[in-house]
């Protein structure tokens, strides 16, 4: 693996450093027992590096988006990890009767709701809904969507690998949370299979995840959500033309619950 592509990601680090710390900063300035609460501040600088990529990303995903979420989502859909809301341009709102955003994050609530607005789901039409919490809450999510099982499409697009006890989490919310029949589409930076890029991936994992709200690079995502098992189907492919070596290597799926 060539030098560059291992320390590659250092250039990503230092444009977001320069672009998130100082507001990031002026935040503790402002509210010095923010340094007590190291997950706060890993969340503000995240909101500041996702209002500078969060629509770059979005916009080289067009059209892998558009063949996993237009053309799969239906009825109530639960985004985990909802960031600025981009998902909700991808739903059919002749299909999708409700865009549920899950977004712990709540400097990004705003964002949420301006781009579900403009995608035609709002709070006052019951239309979206907007969960504080994270994709491991769901006693919260359950109890806010109204009971067992009831969503028809998860999302997941850039978000497992941030969440806490991904493993657990995953199959939660896929036994509890999902209705039977209905549908995980996600999109995932996951481990690489090459160990020599997979030991990459964990060496600066705890750097990364420092600045971005514990993002991990090493996490085999995908392969956790087949040992949840329980599918009807499963479709796992890759993006097109992705180096093999790739530090960010992803997975993209379609798995459809049994009834
Ligand atoms: C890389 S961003 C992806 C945002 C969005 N899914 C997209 O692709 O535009 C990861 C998101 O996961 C959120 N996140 C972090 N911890 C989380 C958790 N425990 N549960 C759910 N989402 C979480 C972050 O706040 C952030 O918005």
């Amino acid at each position: 693996m060539p030098i560059f592509k291992r320390f590659g990601l250092l250039s990503d680090l230092y444009i977001a450093l320069q672009l998130a710390l100082t507001p990031t900063l002026r935040h503790i300035w402002a509210t010095p027992s923010l340094i007590f609460h190291p997950t706060a501040i890993s969340r503000i600088f995240m909101s500041y590096v996702w209002t500078a990529f969060g629509a770059g990303i979005d916009e080289n995903n067009v059209q892998l988006k558009t063949s996993l979420i237009t053309k799969n989502a239906y009825g109530v859909v639960l985004d985990l990890g909802a960031g600025h809301g981009h998902t909700a341009k991808y739903l059919d709102t002749t299909r999708v009767t409700k865009y549920v955003a899950l977004e712990p994050n709540i400097l990004m609530h705003d964002a949420i709701r301006r781009t579900a607005d403009a995608a035609g789901f709002s709070e006052p039409s019951g239309t979206l809904l907007i969960l504080a919490c994270g994709a491991e809450n769901t006693t919260t999510i359950l109890t806010s969507l109204g009971g067992y099982q009831p969503v028809d499409t998860l999302v997941s697009v850039l978000t497992l690998c941030s969440v806490p006890d991904p493993q657990e989490t995953i199959k939660s919310l896929t036994t509890e949370v999902l209705k039977p029949g209905g549908q995980l589409l996600f999109i995932e930076h996951v481990r690489n299979p090459l160990p020599n890029v997979a030991w990459w991936q964990s060496f600066w994992s705890p750097l990364w995840g420092l600045a971005f709200d514990g993002c991990r690079l090493d996490r085999p995502s995908h392969t956790w959500i087949q040992k949840v098992g329980g599918w009807a189907s499963e479709e796992l492919t890759g993006t097109d033309g992705e180096d093999e070596e790739h530090l960010f290597w992803h997975r993209v799926g379609k798995f459809v619950k049994a009834t």
